[in-house]
């Protein structure tokens, strides 16, 4: 398996990658590469065999004569295509996490709950070779999805990858690490372990789509003063439509997915003297 190669790889595409298929009208299908294989959609079938061997971005032919492109899937690709078991997060919001919480080659970083596992690959490729990435899950069939798409889309990362299925909120007693990513429904309670866990000066990034959600974690920040510098942010993505003359923002997008809330880990407090 060969699926660590990334879009715009030199090598040309092998039996067993996973390949992008893009329509004439843009819809997109992911496709596992099998040698003697056949990928079937309402525009006939295409042969694996006419895809293994060809360049990204070579046009195939289906059996009824309709053509498609062929890549290497992004991140974003992967993220909307891949099978979920909870809902994901989206590419603008993983690069903030990694942009804003500073997530560096060579880290040891904490998330919760790895649901789909699609963040997780984007935690992965920030820690690169040198760093570990410690997902949490609770629900054995999320953690199932997660183990499936990590390993479809970076093979084997078990040197630099733990799930554990586990609750977070107990599962970090003994573990030291520069960031934790919370994607899940009340990260206010994983806070005070957050804090234990963290190096001084580490972050904590939570996603949380809705406002009460926010308000009860800059309480939970604040109520420990072992929180600090707490902001919250929300990124808005808006694709345009440029066609001809045409050129203007697109009547629909995904206008919100959710709120992130950074906060850094302060020393402990210093005990008052008498
Ligand atoms: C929205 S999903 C995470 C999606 C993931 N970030 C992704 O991009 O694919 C939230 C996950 O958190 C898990 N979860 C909720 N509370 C948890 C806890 N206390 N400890 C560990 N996992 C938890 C849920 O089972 C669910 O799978």
């Amino acid at each position: 398996m060969t699926q660590r190669r990334f879009a715009g790889h030199e090598a040309t595409l092998e039996d067993g990658e996973t390949v992008l298929l893009i329509d004439r009208k843009r819809r997109r299908y992911l496709v596992d590469l099998e040698a003697g294989g056949e990928f079937h959609y309402h525009g006939g079938a295409v042969a694996h065999d006419d895809i293994i061997g060809r360049s990204e971005g070579a046009l195939v032919r289906s059996a009824k004569n309709t053509q498609l492109r062929v890549f290497r899937p992004t991140a974003a690709d992967w993220t909307v295509k891949a099978p979920r078991g909870a809902q994901v997060v989206y590419p603008k919001d993983q690069a903030l996490i990694v942009g804003l919480t500073d997530i560096r080659p060579g880290m040891t970083v904490v998330e919760a709950g790895a649901g789909s596992g699609a963040l997780t690959c984007a935690l992965l490729d920030a820690v690169g070779s040198h760093g570990r990435v410690i997902s949490f899950e609770v629900r054995d069939d999320h953690a199932d999805v997660a183990e499936r798409n990590v390993a479809r889309r970076r093979g084997d990362v078990t040197d630099r990858w733990t799930l554990l299925r586990a609750d977070v909120t107990s599962g970090l007693a003994g573990i030291a690490c520069h960031r934790i990513v919370l994607d899940l429904l009340e990260p206010w309670e994983v806070a005070k372990a957050a804090a234990t866990a963290l190096y001084p000066g580490g972050l904590v990034c939570a996603y949380t789509p809705t406002v009460p959600q926010v308000m009860r974690l800059h309480d939970a920040f604040a109520e420990d003063e072992r929180w600090g510098d707490a902001e919250t942010v929300e990124a808005l993505l808006r694709p345009w439509n440029v066609a001809g003359l045409s050129v203007r923002p697109t009547h629909r997008m995904v206008a919100h997915t959710a709120f992130l809330t950074i906060a850094r880990r302060l020393p402990e407090p210093v005990p008052d003297s008498v």
